[in-house]
């Protein structure tokens, strides 16, 4: 009896003892994640040809030059698990295997990511992760997984922060690093919990490529840029290096106009959020490839300050959003959200604006004086002694760098 209650107390400490070391991996993503995904373009029709002409891709159009990073496999790679409980991936489209993908991928200079999901199936019902946890993560380690994105699917009844935690220990507990990205939509505020858990968390459900309306499936609805914009309000408090909101993929490349793309991608910069493509890179035009690489708009979401941006005027349709940068500059985007063109005209000297929460402040009333340059026309035009007067066709975006 007595040998059984010290066997038990050192069971108790030993299990206090890996709860208390189990932590996300530290240091990674230090700035918002840059990448691409398969699923806005490809969803459940992937397979391994697709991945490494992605990578490929990545690398020649220069992407990989202007800081993308990741290359990630979405839904549908799986198909069973093996006598053991082991992950299988569907020998038909992926017949070398994910070893030698992820091989691929890393042979590129680039990383490998793979999703999951925390319930018993994917949402596009495949395998997934609930009850296989720990044994995923180490075949995903095996692999050479860098990222793993983890969904909410079929998830009926189980707690979030308790399931996304046990994953986060499996990869712990795995021992090789890997970005942990949360997928749960949103539904139980992430942001309140999920800074300790993983390195980024979807903020709202999906995207779709649509610059400001919404698809109603009845269950579920798939939001455009604008309205998922929007639904970023009060959460820029949560997010900094290494921990960040993921208001979902790009669609940049997959259907909108070119001033609608430009706008979406300048926002999502605006607001240090993920830069997760989601086109065919293969196929891309060069008016997106030059969306996607410019690296003067990409350099404000990669901004080591890592403070998102916030809207700070909205008129006539055109909002006015800043956001702060290192050494006291500061981005100035005019959304335009009217379908039909705007002109504004910016009196910079009327403009007083103090940040709060990142305690900085925009004072070129009284006392700063900024030079100014356009991000998408990459021109300096002069500076701040001088208004602003411009025309921004609908749906697009005037993208402007105050520097000293
Ligand atoms: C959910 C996610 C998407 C995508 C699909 C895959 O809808 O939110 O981003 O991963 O599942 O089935």
């Amino acid at each position: 009896m007595k040998n059984i209650k010290i066997l038990l107390v050192l069971f108790c400490i030993v299990l206090i003892q890996v709860s208390v070391m189990a932590q996300k991996f530290q240091g990674l993503v230090q700035t918002p994640p840059m990448g691409w995904n398969s699923w806005n373009r490809f969803a459940c029709d992937i397979n391994e040809k697709i991945i490494r002409e992605a990578a490929d891709a990545m690398v020649s159009s220069g992407m990989k030059d202007a800081g993308y990073e990741y290359i990630v496999i979405d839904d549908c790679w799986q198909v069973s698990r093996d006598s053991l409980g082991f992950i299988q991936a569907d020998p038909k489209k992926f017949p070398s295997g994910i070893k030698a993908l992820a091989d691929y991928v890393h042979s590129k200079g680039l990383k490998f990511g793979i999703y999951s999901c925390a319930g018993d199936k994917t949402c596009g019902g495949r395998p997934a992760g609930r009850g296989h946890e720990y044994q995923d993560a180490l075949m995903y380690a095996k692999w050479g997984v860098d990222y793993l994105k983890y969904d909410w699917c079929n998830t009926e009844n189980l707690n979030a922060i308790g399931s996304y935690t046990t994953m986060r220990d499996a990869i712990h507990e795995a021992g090789r690093p890997i970005v942990f990205s949360l997928c749960e939509w949103g539904n139980n505020k992430p942001w309140l919990w999920a800074k300790e858990v993983g390195h980024l968390w979807r903020t709202t459900g999906d995207i779709c490529n649509c610059f400001d309306c919404y698809f109603d499936h009845g269950t579920w609805k798939q939001n455009g840029v604008m309205q998922i914009l929007d639904m970023q309000s009060g959460l820029r408090k949560y997010a900094g290096p290494g921990h960040w909101n993921d208001p979902d993929m790009l669609e940049v490349g997959n259907g909108m106009t070119q001033n609608e793309d430009r706008a979406h991608f300048t926002m999502w910069c605006m607001i240090a959020a993920p830069l997760i493509s989601g086109n065919d890179l293969q196929k891309m035009t060069p008016e997106t490839q030059s969306i996607l690489t410019n690296k003067e708009v990409i350099a404000l979401d990669q901004d080591s300050l890592g403070i998102e941006g916030f809207r700070s005027e909205v008129k006539d349709s055109v909002e006015t959003w800043l956001k702060p940068l290192k050494n006291g500059d500061w981005a100035v985007s005019l959304l335009n959200r009217s379908k039909m063109p705007r002109s504004i005209n910016i009196d910079w000297k009327t403009v007083s604006v103090t940040d709060s929460l990142s305690n900085r402040t925009l004072n070129i009333a009284s006392k700063d004086q900024y030079k100014i340059r356009d991000l998408w026309l990459k021109k300096n035009i002069g500076d701040t002694r001088k208004s602003l007067k411009a025309t921004i066709p609908a749906h697009d975006v005037i993208c402007l760098k105050l520097y000293k």
